[in-house]
């Protein structure tokens, strides 16, 4: 496993107590993950600034952010791999500073990198971790089977997995993680660095985890993949936990969808933005750098209908035009009016999932506070659905 930079994971799965050793989950507890004030700095670069996070048994709380955010300290400190500063947390019932041993026995952990010992095989690596476990050898073999069929990877079970895809490396962490059938299961940025299959396999995967009651914790930097697959989302930046909500709620916050036009014709910019003007309540914005000028919409295809038809009576060429749902860019900049900040991890850019509005990356310049909603204060529009 290599861990670049300071995102340094202990080793994945450390010997744990035998199954079942741990006892049942304390009956009445309605929430398998509570965070209150979570706190953690490296240094004095402060990680972790308060963090509150509550997810319901049998749900999947989205962890949404960009690099550095904190995503993976939080979920190092909810799996006991490293100890808060201040603040507290229970997972699975069980306080993670006092109880470590009993937080470990029913949490399951996929780190942010992969981590498949490549000179084993994909049989192997399931085996070694079931024993670690402390499973008989007939159960780990027993297990590590249903593992390897239900992640399809019963085919590969006997090739070395160095020479795996990313997303089949992925499904082999974690049908790692899942060994123990742990109730609590955390994903750190499951599907970073996959191509659109294997991010779509690692979906599947997820859905069915929930499907089976499990609780599922997951980080992500994809609007779209919280959208899909968690219940509840928390969009955290500086190691705070900035808005909380279901997908829709933050969707509505963002505006539902986003209408983007390419003129053909730089020096038409203008004149496209004050169509898409007629779209709504939103303020359409231009991308200096792309020429692209796109605007929120809670109209979807009838809105993209209605910029084409008046486009083209404008006689404005176009050269693209998409509609897509918003990005964690938009997120960012209608919670805080200002550009989401970009990462170093060039990685997790490049895997950014295909921007289907036109991919304009930083929607930063003078223009980019004005992608916040525009509420009221507006006159009629010239359209309606
Ligand atoms: N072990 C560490 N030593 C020093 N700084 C760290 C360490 N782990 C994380 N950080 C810093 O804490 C902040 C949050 O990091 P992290 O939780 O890894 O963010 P994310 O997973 O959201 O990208 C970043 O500024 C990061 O550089
Ligand atoms: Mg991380």
């Amino acid at each position: 496993m290599s861990t670049p930079g300071t995102d340094v994971l202990p080793p994945l799965r450390q010997p744990l107590p035998p199954l079942g050793d741990a006892g049942p989950v304390p009956a009445g507890r309605q929430d398998a993950i509570v965070a209150e004030g979570l706190t953690r700095s490296f240094g004095d670069r402060r990680a972790l600034a308060g963090v509150d996070l509550r997810a319901p048994a049998g749900s999947v709380l989205g962890l949404l952010g960009p690099n550095g955010a904190g995503k993976t300290t939080t979920v190092r400190v909810l799996t006991t791999l490293l100890r808060p500063d201040g603040g507290r947390a229970t997972v699975a019932g069980h306080d993670v500073r006092d109880a470590p041993e009993a937080v470990r026995a029913r949490i399951g952990l996929s780190g942010q990198y992969a981590a498949v010992d490549e000179r084993l095989t994909a049989r192997e690596n399931l085996q070694l971790v079931a024993r670690l476990y402390g499973m008989s050898r007939g159960a780990a073999r027993r297990r590590t089977g249903e593992l390897l069929d239900r992640f399809a990877l019963t085919d590969a079970a006997d090739r070395p997995s160095g020479g795996f895809s990313g997303g089949m490396r992925r499904r082999l962490d974690l049908a790692g993680a899942l060994t123990a059938r742990p109730s609590v299961v955390f994903l750190d940025e499951p599907t970073t660095g996959l191509d659109p299959r294997g991010r779509a396999d690692t979906w599947q995967a997820v859905q069915d985890l929930v499907a089976d009651g499990t609780t599922v914790l997951l980080t992500t930097q994809y609007l779209e993949e919280a959208d899909q697959l968690a219940d509840s989302i928390a969009v955290i930046d500086h190691g705070r936990v900035i808005a909380n909500g279901t997908a829709s709620e933050l969707k509505a916050t963002v505006g539902g969808e986003r209408v983007t036009v390419h003129a053909a014709v730089p020096r038409t910019t203008g004149a496209v933005a004050g169509i898409l003007a007629s779209l709504g309540p939103y303020r359409p914005e231009v991308d200096p750098r792309t020429g692209r000028v796109s605007v929120a919409t809670d109209h979807g295809a009838a809105a993209l209908r209605y910029a084409l038809a008046e486009l083209a009576a404008a006689g404005l060429a176009v050269r693209d035009v998409s509609l897509a749902p918003p990005t964690l860019d938009d997120v960012f900049l209608a919670l805080t009016g200002k550009p989401r900040p970009h990462g170093a991890e060039a990685g997790a850019e490049a895997s950014e999932p295909p921007p289907a509005r036109g991919g304009e990356p930083g929607g930063d310049g003078p223009a980019a506070g004005a992608r916040r909603r525009s509420r009221g204060g507006k006159g009629a529009h010239a359209w309606r659905p």
